[in-house]
């Protein structure tokens, strides 16, 4: 039986996850992968930091390029994290004919568009399915399952701590600040939460999901993004009673051959699949041209789901080394595709404003709306406060440009004392 080797590269949440999943699985995995996987070296910045596995001290450095030249070693999984030293060191394991795994999504956001055809060039693999979705396959079911589809779209509620805050404020009623801060004692959300709820995380996810689905190279920086940090207990009090929840979604669709990409919290109808992905989980729709819509749902990240997905990652290519047939796949971007601009996207909005409380009113706004061509589905006076209303539309599907022109109109009506917040509707 061959032996293959791996160097892991990172010994924290997700590397510690990878070799449990090696060690408590060895007899299975020897077994699927046909090979004998041995962990050869594992490289950590602070050597002497205590840790939950007890390995042999003589397996860790703290020369990460000791792992990535190893002549013997087949294997690098990359689950260090960030940009730099990161996108060096699979780089250089991939100039050394070197196989990787990595379940970091910025280096692939960012820079898959030349790791995987170098990956191409030297006839090794590059995998990252741990990137998306942590234990949640949809990489290889993207790339290799639905491969016979046309992909129309995917919408994805793909990040763990604003589901999670999300979650609470609709199921407790609590405030945004409350729910944000019980998930940074749980450890969901990190003590600076921005890089989840400003949609940053979700932004590089859908980034790589859409360009492989429409096959597309995807600047991030062009993905339009809006966080959950707007969002008031009313609203989702609101959206209750109008039959929706609130979600943070991200989305991607063709539309006449450009794309769609975005990240923005969305009402979604309480029958949506999306809708009951509570707390920490995380789903994914893929709708098809064949196959129709599919739900890929799961825990979105944690030690051992995503270490779960970083072994199935380096079981594929141990099958691979084994029939000499690494490279197969590689970058699947044989399209420069259009990105759309949000003022060009057509959906419906919820719009939630604050107005004098007199006769006329209405009138005058939804004459600016009708103006700009936006047809209203329904209004609501929801409350009452002093002399103000509180005034909830939901439009038809309308341009967001000519939304936008609209409410720049209505917030100069005198009668006007506040647009408090715009929510797209995801049907
Ligand atoms: N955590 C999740 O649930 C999750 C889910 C999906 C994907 N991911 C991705 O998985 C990757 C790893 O995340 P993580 O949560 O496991 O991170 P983590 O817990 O912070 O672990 C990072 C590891 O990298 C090591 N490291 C840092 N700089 C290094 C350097 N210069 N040389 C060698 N080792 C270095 C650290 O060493 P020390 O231990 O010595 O400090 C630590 O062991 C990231 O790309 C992340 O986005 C994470």
């Amino acid at each position: 039986m061959k032996k293959i080797k791996v160097g892991i590269l990172g010994f924290g949440t997700v590397g510690q996850g990878t070799v449990k999943t090696l060690i408590d699985n060895r007899e299975e995995i020897t077994m699927r992968s046909g090979t004998d996987i041995e962990i050869k070296k594992i490289a950590v910045k602070h050597l002497n930091k205590s840790r939950a596995i007890s390995l042999p001290s003589h397996l860790f450095t703290d020369d990460p390029y000791e792992v990535v030249n190893d002549h013997e070693i087949d294997i690098v999984a990359e689950l260090i994290g960030g940009i730099e030293p990161a996108y060096s060191l699979i780089r250089k394991a991939l100039e050394n004919g070197k196989n990787v795994v990595t379940a970091n999504k910025e280096v692939i956001a960012r820079f898959g568009r030349e790791l995987l055809p170098l990956a191409a060039e030297k006839r090794v693999d590059l995998y990252f399915e741990g990137a998306v979705g942590g234990g949640i396959p949809i990489i290889r079911p993207l790339k290799v399952c639905l491969a016979g589809n046309k992909i129309y779209s995917i919408v994805g509620v793909v990040n763990a701590t604003t589901n999670y805050i999300l979650t609470k404020m609709a199921e407790e009623q609590w405030t945004y600040e409350e729910a944000l801060k019980d998930a940074q004692l749980k450890g969901y959300a990190e003590a600076d939460p921005s890089y989840d709820v400003e949609g940053l995380d979700p932004a590089y996810k859908i980034a790589i999901l859409a360009s492989i689905a429409f096959n597309s190279r995807v600047d991030v920086d062009k993905i339009y993004r809006e966080g959950i940090s707007a969002i008031s207990p009313i609203d989702i009090i609101y959206a209750d009673e109008l039959g929706y929840v609130i979600k943070l979604l991200a989305i991607a669709k063709e539309e006449n051959g450009a794309l769609s990409i975005r990240v923005h919290p969305a009402l979604v109808k309480k029958h949506h699949p999306l809708a009951s992905v509570r707390g920490v989980n995380n789903a994914i729709l893929v709708h098809g041209s064949s196959v129709g819509r599919v739900m890929f749902f799961g825990e979105g990240a944690g030690s051992l789901p995503t270490g779960s997905a970083v072994v199935g990652d380096i079981i594929d290519i141990a099958r691979n080394i084994n029939f000499n047939c690494t490279g197969r796949i590689s970058c699947t971007c044989f399209r420069e595709r259009e990105q759309k601009d949000i003022g060009d996207i057509i959906t419906r909005y919820y719009i939630r404003m604050k107005v004098v409380d007199k006769p006329g009113v209405l009138a005058a706004i939804a004459t600016c709306f009708g103006e700009e061509q936006v047809s209203i589905a329904s209004v609501v006076q929801k409350r009452r406060v002093n002399t103000s209303a509180e005034i909830v539309w939901i439009t038809h599907p309308s341009r967001e440009s000519s939304i936008r022109q609209a409410l720049a109109r209505i917030e100069r009506l005198p009668v006007v004392e506040e647009i408090s917040l715009l929510l797209r509707v995801e049907e």
